[in-house]
């Protein structure tokens, strides 16, 4: 890369707002312009995104926007939807977009015709999620299947509990999903202690199927199923699928290819849920809610890939998200959906966010000399209220916080939604306008208890309202955040689609493991830390 964005102009103006950005507060911008809640309020397919109550003046959106141009960010996007290998590090393009194309697009990419692939794959997914549905596919047993089991890690996990967890009021009664991750076997044994292997279906899911937690969950799934089962190795075909870009692991593994549903190598793990890697989402919504979950991806997609960046609703969340992170030093970003149904929203986005933007070396492979991604959190409001709130509203930490909340509520418990919506609404109110010392001392508070009881205000938020959360709604709302990153990851000039990271530790622990298990003493030959922690597990096993 020529040229990097820190170095520029464009850069130092913002720098130069950043300064004297502390004497600037929400109750004089809201003040000063009456009309500034309409004007800061975009829309994006069925989204509403209110940001007035971020920190920021008309100055810094200008500024911000040059930034993202000097960025070249509307290149970056066309050559991240044209299929471009703007993942360097690994050569490949960046597609999940592709996922979500309708059947008349035309896209190929590398000589492929990337459309008509997506969608065979989804057709296959289409006929098989029916079939389960209806209970056309029998066990081994000739029973029809009642639980999905997916196994899987990371983004081969997170996307698809989180999207079951969110679409509950569009799932069969017929079929539950549970979701196996972790390595620790307790995970397993809670998700299938209780099963009939006969009605059970795994959906092992793995963009490389060599990730050591979810081979090991699947061989053990498949030695408890068969043990159930009588041990013929005949029924693994009828309680085991695969979703993979790997055949040849799949087959090593001892799954018929003929039931692998497959996906790409340009579709990133943490990207991957509207690909296969959503099967037991589909099964459990169908494939015509499923559609409408891409559809609503694909109406976020098109906005981002045309819009001009002045309204252009991701790109102005990225560029406020660098203003905070970059500029004015947050360290962390709180996701608050007033939405049981999102309960794992927030711990899905941590791994779009941070497993993307978690980087310190430019693109060229300069080290950056600022500050990249921000650590993303959250809870469901109101719980975070009654936990983790008095932080956000009095602590001495800048944290931008996102609030997302639906009109109407996916059940008929309407009063009580109205005083969950009133919650917030008053949130983001009080985190912006606080309330001062003379309001504290006109309600008669005791005058040394009066100075805890003030509450600065002037903590940026944004709200982001659809009138319900359906399956589309969904779509757009992963999108709008994977947009948001990929701004971030943008200006940064980071490469957002690998993870070096995670590979050491990876390593390592196979490198530990037989250590833990070898009969006599362990080697020691590590660091004298992880020596007498291998030693003291040794003991405590009996070994
Ligand atoms: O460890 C990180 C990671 O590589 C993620 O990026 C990925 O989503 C996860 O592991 C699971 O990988 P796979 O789908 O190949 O099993």
């Amino acid at each position: 890369m020529s040229e990097h964005v820190s170095d520029s102009a464009e850069w130092q103006v913002l720098q130069g707002h950043a300064e004297k950005f502390s004497a600037v507060h929400l109750r004089e911008l809201f003040g000063s312009e009456p009309g500034r809640g309409e004007r800061l309020t975009a829309t994006v397919a069925d989204l509403t995104v209110d940001y007035s109550k971020n920190l920021v003046t008309d100055e810094v959106l200008t500024a911000l926007i040059a930034l993202g141009e000097k960025a070249k960010l509307r290149e970056r996007i066309a050559a991240m939807f044209a299929g471009e290998h703007i993942n360097v590090t690994e050569d490949r393009a960046v597609l999940h977009t592709a996922l979500r194309l309708p059947r008349t697009a035309k896209l190929v990419v590398d000589g492929q015709d990337v459309v008509a692939d997506v969608h065979e794959v989804l057709g296959r997914m289409g006929a098989f999620s029916d079939k389960v549905r209806s209970g056309e596919w029998k066990g081994h047993t000739g029973q029809r299947i009642r639980t999905i089991v997916n196994i899987g890690i990371g983004g081969s996990d997170l996307g698809p509990v989180m999207a079951y967890e969110a679409l509950q009021a569009y799932k069969s009664r017929e079929i539950q999903c549970r979701f196996v991750s972790n390595i620790d076997p307790t995970d397993l044994h809670l998700k299938t202690h209780d099963l009939d292997p006969a009605t059970t279906l795994f959906v092992v899911v793995s963009k490389t199927f060599t990730t050591q937690e979810t081979l090991t969950n699947a061989k053990e799934a498949r030695s408890w199923l068969l043990q159930g089962l009588g041990g013929d190795q005949a029924a693994v075909a009828k309680h085991f699928v695969a979703v993979s870009t790997n055949a040849q692991k799949v087959a090593d593994f001892g799954i018929d290819t003929d039931n692998m549903f497959g996906f790409w190598d340009w579709v990133g793990g943490r990207y991957s849920l509207p690909s296969a890697v959503g099967l037991s989402v589909m099964i459990a919504i169908g494939k015509e809610q499923f559609a409408e979950l891409l559809g609503g991806y694909h109406a976020v997609d098109e906005h981002f890939r045309t819009a001009p960046l002045e309204s252009n609703v991701p790109a102005l969340l990225g560029l406020i998200n660098v203003w905070y992170d970059t500029f004015l030093g947050a360290q962390s970003h709180a996701i608050l959906p007033y939405s049981q149904y999102l309960h794992r929203f927030a711990a899905y986005l941590q791994q779009l966010t941070m497993e993307s933007n978690g980087k310190s070396v430019r693109l060229d492979g300069s080290p950056v000399s600022f500050q990249t991604g921000e650590v993303f959190w959250g809870e469901p409001g109101t719980n975070g209220q009654h936990a983790f709130y008095q932080l956000i509203h009095q602590g001495t930490k800048l944290i931008p916080a996102d609030f997302i909340g639906f009109a109407q509520p996916n059940h008929d418990i309407g009063e009580m939604h109205d005083l969950f919506m009133s919650n917030f609404l008053a949130q983001t109110r009080a985190l912006a306008f606080g309330r001062t010392l003379d309001e504290v001392e006109a309600e008669g508070a005791d005058k040394k208890v009066a100075p805890h009881r003030v509450m600065q205000g002037n903590h940026p938020t944004t709200t982001i309202v659809a009138e319900k959360l359906t399956p589309a709604v969904l779509g757009q709302l992963i999108a709008l955040y994977e947009h948001i990153t990929f701004t971030q990851g943008t200006v940064w000039q980071i490469n957002s689609f690998d993870q070096w990271g995670v590979e050491l530790g990876k390593v390592m622990a196979n490198q530990l493991a037989p250590k833990l298990t070898a009969p006599g003493a362990a080697a020691g030959d590590d660091d004298s830390s992880t020596n007498s922690l291998v030693q003291w597990y040794r003991t405590a096993r009996g070994r």
